[in-house]
């Protein structure tokens, strides 16, 4: 009995014909003829969900999917696995991402599919999908929501979520009234689709188009778009193609694609989230992405997109002005082009067309002359992050980028809450607001709380930005010189979690440092006091993200789904290999 279609990965009872008879009456239950379920079966993850926003359009998307392998020759076969809407979930959705993918990997084993269409985009949605991609290993690709188009108010164009922030921030301070903080809040989301700004959905969309899982094109047409829908039934017809070529995601998804992944991160300013996202998904494969190899890359990567919240352009503009592909086209260079990806062809015949850069749009820059010559992100080393931090210096304050200055320490996101607005607070503009017990396993699920307001008392003053540390994530849409995904995290005995107010800590940008400065002997005191927060759970999933998350620079993976290490990039991979 073949082992693809209806016959692929029969129910246990004991005699193969009887669990295929038995599979097939059932499935004519549905309606299929004979003729239907004889052909390959293309499934169909549709992550809609009413606690999703961003997956508002998901049910006429999955019907053009479905058209497409219709008119491929497959069977579709729709399915829903949890969908996360960032918003909606307590504590965090981060939490969830990796119960997602294993949950997509397994609907992925256990049903017969030979080939899958993963439709996701809100933030964590797309991670997951390609961390169960790449453990299922069947033949997949994704197709994303889409942004949003912006929304506005009062003749002010408005986009999730840098602005959300930004009038927040302004109502906080006493500049924005209630009746105006209400009308934007009705405007900032007007459309179905992912935040609209640079992201981590609109970050994670284009990576995983630069790395092969998506069709070309596909990362950056708006959700409303007519072009969406079009682009979701080619993928339909696409899977199909791939069901019958049998190429499956290990062989996309190489070292070299995550090399590429993670330039065209820095090229677009991408969300630190992403550095995250594509350590776990490369680390599915055995693929070690070190924090390294993104400073080193960023070093080298220049930025090319114009999109808040490091520029002035949303996703739909970035859209209009050719998407990916020019983004593509002016690093070609320095990307490796025998990537194999999810049409069968490699990444430099995708771009092997003629190409000039239209000088008619200002989203995107050429490679001659950058945005920045750098790359948005820089790791940090020190004392206080042994195992690496990050920094978006494209979204951080220059005159902050070198900065001591004297620690206010807040215990936790309680204390946090409790005390950064209280007038009685002893901080100035100088000072470094810092979050302890905010990561993977502190928090737990290690938050976007990484954004710590500016306190009231000297937003109201015009403080605009401050040095933030903590062990937290925080959204890409957010701006601010604020460093991040600090590891160890304190919650584990990290250096963190031993940092007082009042302690001096140096960030240097540029040296790469993060410091703090206080004499080991004090430390080794602090530290014979000190027991680590440490976060319980009695059962259920939070029992076992505690017993098994990793830390940031590995990717927040739960160590018992990543097999083991058989190549580690700390730098560019010589090209042509
Ligand atoms: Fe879903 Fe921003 S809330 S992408």
């Amino acid at each position: 009995m073949a082992d693809h279609g209806m016959s692929k990965g029969l129910t246990n009872y004991g005699d193969k014909g009887f669990s295929r008879y038995l599979r097939t009456a059932f499935a004519k239950a549905m309606g299929y003829t004979d003729e239907d379920l004889s052909k390959p079966i293309v499934g169909v993850v549709n992550t809609y969900s009413e606690f999703n926003a961003c997956h508002r359009g998901f049910k006429e998307l999955a019907e053009a999917v479905k058209r497409g392998v219709w008119q491929g020759g497959g069977l579709p076969i729709e399915f829903p696995t949890i969908s996360l809407g960032e918003p909606f979930l307590h504590p965090t959705s981060m939490l969830f991402r990796n119960l997602m993918a294993m949950d997509t990997e397994e609907m992925l084993r256990a049903q017969p599919v030979d080939a899958v269409v993963l439709m996701g985009g809100c933030d964590k949605t797309v991670p997951a999908q390609l961390m169960a991609a790449a453990s299922a290993g069947i033949p997949a690709l994704c197709v994303v929501a889409g942004p949003m188009i912006t929304g506005s108010y009062q003749g002010e164009r408005l986009g999730a979520c840098t602005d959300c922030r930004r009038f927040w921030g302004e109502h906080r301070a006493g500049r924005i009234d209630e009746p105006t903080i209400r009308g934007i809040e009705s405007n900032l989301a007007p459309t179905a689709g992912t935040c609209m700004v640079m992201g981590t959905a609109s970050t994670m969309a284009c990576v995983t188009e630069t790395l092969g899982m998506m069709l070309p094109g596909g990362a950056a047409i708006p959700a409303v778009h007519a072009d969406r829908i079009r682009h979701a039934e080619e993928s339909g017809r696409a899977a199909c193609r791939l069901a019958a070529r049998g190429i499956t995601p290990e062989r996309i998804m190489t070292a070299q694609a995550f090399e590429n992944a993670a330039r065209v991160l820095l090229a677009i300013g991408g969300s630190t989230n992403g550095v995250i996202h594509l350590t776990a998904v490369a680390g599915r494969l055995g693929i070690a992405l070190a924090p390294e190899l993104f400073d080193r890359l960023s070093e080298e990567t220049p930025l090319l997109l114009n999109l808040k919240p490091s520029g002035q352009h949303y996703m739909e503009d970035f859209h209009k002005a050719g998407g990916m592909e020019l983004i593509l086209q002016e690093l070609k260079p320095k990307l490796h082009l025998n990537c194999l990806t999810v049409t069968g062809q490699t990444l430099g015949e995708r771009l092997s067309r003629p190409y000039a850069h239209p000088d008619w749009q200002d989203v995107v820059a050429t490679a001659q002359e950058p945005l920045q010559e750098k790359g948005g992100l820089a790791v940090l080393r020190g004392n206080l992050c042994p195992d690496g931090a990050v920094i978006k210096r494209s979204a951080a304050s220059p005159k902050l980028m070198r900065h001591e200055g004297r620690a206010v320490v807040f215990e936790d996101l309680e204390d946090l809450a409790r005390r950064i607005d209280d007038p009685n607070l002893d901080v100035n503009a100088e000072d470094i607001l810092v979050l302890k017990n905010a990561g993977p396993r502190g928090a737990p699920g290690m938050p976007e709380s990484g954004y710590l307001p500016i306190p009231k008392k000297l937003a109201a003053q015009g403080v605009k930005d401050m040095v933030r540390i903590s062990d937290a994530r925080m959204s890409g849409t957010a701006f601010g010189t604020i460093v991040l995904h600090i590891a160890p995290e304190a919650a584990i005995g990290g250096l963190l979690g031993l940092v007082q107010s009042g302690d001096r800590i140096r960030l240097d940008v540029d040296a790469r440092v993060l410091q703090l400065l206080v004499d080991e002997q004090t430390l080794a005191a602090r530290r014979k006091q000190h027991v680590p927060r440490v976060t319980e759970a009695p059962r259920g999933y939070l029992k076992l993200h505690l017993e098994q998350v990793q830390q940031a620079h590995l990717g927040c993976d739960l160590a018992f789904l990543r097999p083991p290490v058989t190549q580690i990039l700390t730098g560019p991979l010589p090209r042509g290999k």
